[in-house]
């Protein structure tokens, strides 16, 4: 995740340039730069590490441009060197970019076939000469930003500035969030409101697929068919302590947004995008000595774990012993010293975890955590550290945390398959793939907020919800019957699929809505026979799939359309849905959805 600003101003920028990137550096701070236009002339600005020596380098050979755009970095593509930093340019143009350029390298083998030479290895530096070569071809800015942006892959979000044009800048939102501000004369662009908190509380937040043309007098902002569209004016109450919603009415929904960049900045803080690889820094352990992993934690982090034991005993071969770290810490688990435990929390404080953590370490265990919040009692008490780059997570119902807890544990099994030797090079690059797309098709199941909508009015009035799965799918099956219960207070609960003939399958009458998660995996036969069992005694279906909803050969209470993906990212796929089924239900009946009754974001007590 990096963060991105651009000021059109009466004055010299690069001062408030600085002040903005400082609001930023919480996304990322491996380096910085900025860029200027003055008298129509591009300068350029930049310094690897903190800030301050950016701020150095400027006080050193100052920029005086009054129109401006900067860039603090967490390196995905290229490591974190001055020349990598942004702002990337040609003669013509400058850009700063926040996301991931999935085709990056088809389109820089295209370009470079055509002559073009590159200085970095940035997917960023791409669109730079994407965007220069249209204006060669004879286009204005706006023309060649709209083309460029045609041929780009991903999610992110971008803005640019142009030599010869002192009063121009052109920004663009897929996938990363982007404000712009409105000032007395002066118009500002930033990744998130706090950045612009210093000059402006008068923001419009871009919706996904925007592109607007800005200069000091205004702006125009199009869709991306290139239509023009308005988007609302209001007040932040963003400053550089308060984390606000954006523009969305909850901290839920703000968090459900922020997945496609979250899972993007996690992935690229484990995985080489430039040649398909994971790279894990280095670990106290040996995965080709471990003949077990143990896993455990609480709620929604447990249901991560349990996506990841499919994950590591499918990859990797490797036996996972997993619990919730309320049973764990009782169990008295025998454990062979030098084995390896993994424990999940978003909070890094829940008590149960941290004494299952406890009880491990008595046990000669390596303890490696997996946490948002940095410096929490679990990474303290941890050998190791592989954090979920999530950012702040204000919602009470833990959402990008466990899609972004979900990234960390693909890129992990992974790298114990390869480790193991029971995973291929080839395999792992089509893993690999399959993973550096998940930002784009959150994306795009994000944009689609109606489905929901209908969905939820006829869930409220439900009393119970069975949830199905299988496989891999099965504890995101129990997600998202957590994320009902926690946040809409309607009774639901989470099933094998296969287990219902077992003994659910009871309970199943007109009355009960059952949400199937359906993926055309290899189990999606079996799982379409489990959905017509419970079609036949009148269950209501809500059919989760990639396949068209005829597929499922019975009448639906409702079918969600979604993308057709690897069958291991599924996971990370599904979990969207079951956030939004949960979260538009809640709405309809009005609980409090960041702070549901007896619950608590942090559960540090027993
Ligand atoms: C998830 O939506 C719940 N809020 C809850 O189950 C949570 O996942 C659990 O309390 C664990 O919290 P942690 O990830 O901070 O350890």
């Amino acid at each position: 995740m990096c963060g991105i600003v651009g000021i059109l101003g009466k004055e010299p920028v690069s001062g408030q340039l600085l002040e903005a990137l400082k609001r930023l550096e919480y996304r990322g701070y491996d380096s910085a730069g900025v860029a200027t236009v003055e008298n129509g002339e591009l300068g350029r600005r930049r310094a690897e590490g903190k800030l301050h020596n950016l701020e150095a380098r400027l006080s050193d050979d100052p920029l005086m441009g009054r129109l401006g755009i900067g860039h603090t970095r967490w390196a995905t593509h290229g490591a974190p060197t001055e020349a990598n930093a942004h702002p990337h340019m040609t003669t013509r143009v400058s850009v700063v970019h926040n996301g991931i350029i999935e085709n990056f390298k088809q389109l820089r083998s295209e370009l470079e076939s055509a002559g073009v030479e590159f200085s970095t290895d940035t997917d960023t530096e791409v669109i730079a000469h994407l965007v220069s070569r249209e204006m060669d071809a004879g286009h204005d800015p706006a023309v060649a930003v709209q083309h460029a942006l045609g041929q780009l892959e991903g999610a992110f979000a971008l803005a640019f500035i142009f030599k010869d044009h002192d009063n121009l800048m052109i920004a663009a939102r897929q996938g990363s969030p982007l404000a712009v501000g409105y000032g007395d004369g002066e118009m500002y662009l930033g990744s998130d409101a706090i950045a612009l908190a210093p000059f402006t509380d008068t923001i419009s937040y871009l919706e996904d697929g925007d592109w607007v043309v800005m200069t000091r007098e205004g702006l125009a902002i199009r869709d991306r068919q290139g239509a023009a569209v308005e988007r609302p004016l209001q007040k932040s109450v963003a400053s550089a302590l308060m984390v606000d919603k954006g523009n969305h009415r909850h901290f839920m929904a703000k968090e459900i947004h922020e997945q496609p960049e979250m899972v993007g900045h996690t992935l690229a803080n484990f995985i080489d995008f430039a040649n398909s690889r994971v790279q894990l820094p280095d670990m106290p352990f040996e995965f080709s000595s471990l003949d077990r992993i143990s896993i455990s934690a609480c709620g929604t982090a447990y249901f991560a774990g349990l996506v990841a034991k499919y994950w590591f005993e499918k990859l990797a071969r490797l036996p996972v012993e997993i619990d919730v770290a309320s049973e764990f810490r009782y169990r008295d688990v025998p454990m062979e010293a030098g084995g390896l435990s993994l424990f999940i929390s978003q909070s890094g404080e829940t008590a149960d975890t941290l004494a299952a953590l406890r009880y491990c370490r008595e046990q000669g265990q390596t303890i490696v955590s997996i946490v948002n919040v940095r410096e929490s009692s679990i990474e303290r008490d941890s050998d190791a550290v592989l954090p979920t780059l999530a950012g702040p997570e204000i919602g009470v119902a833990s959402t990008k945390a466990f899609t972004c807890q979900l990234s960390v544990l693909a890129c992990l099994a992974i790298a114990a398959g390869r480790a193991r030797g029971t995973l291929s090079e080839e395999t792992e690059i089509e893993l690999v793939d399959a993973l550096s797309e998940v930002p784009r098709h959150m994306s795009a199941i994000l944009r689609d907020g109606r489905t929901y909508d209908a969905l939820a009015h006829s869930l409220a009035k439900a009393s119970d919800v069975l949830y199905l799965g299988r496989g891999v799918n099965y504890p995101i099956a129990l997600e998202g019957a957590l994320k009902l219960k926690e946040i809409s207070y309607i009774h639901a609960e989470g099933y094998a699929a296969g287990e219902l003939k077992h003994g659910p399958i009871a309970l199943i009458d007109e009355t009960m809505p059952v949400v199937v998660v359906a993926p055309r995996d290899a189990m999606f036969e079996k799982t379409l026979s489990n959905v017509q069992e419970a079609a036949a005694r009148g269950g209501r279906i809500v059919f989760l799939s990639d396949a068209e909803e005829k597929a499922a050969g019975c009448d639906l209470m409702a079918a969600i359309k979604l993308p057709a993906v690897h069958s291991f990212t599924t996971p990370l796929i599904y979990a969207l849905p079951m956030q939004l089924i949960a979260y538009h239900t809640a709405v309809f009946l009005g609980t409090d959805v960041d702070q549901p009754r007896n619950l608590a974001k942090s559960v540090t007590v027993e």
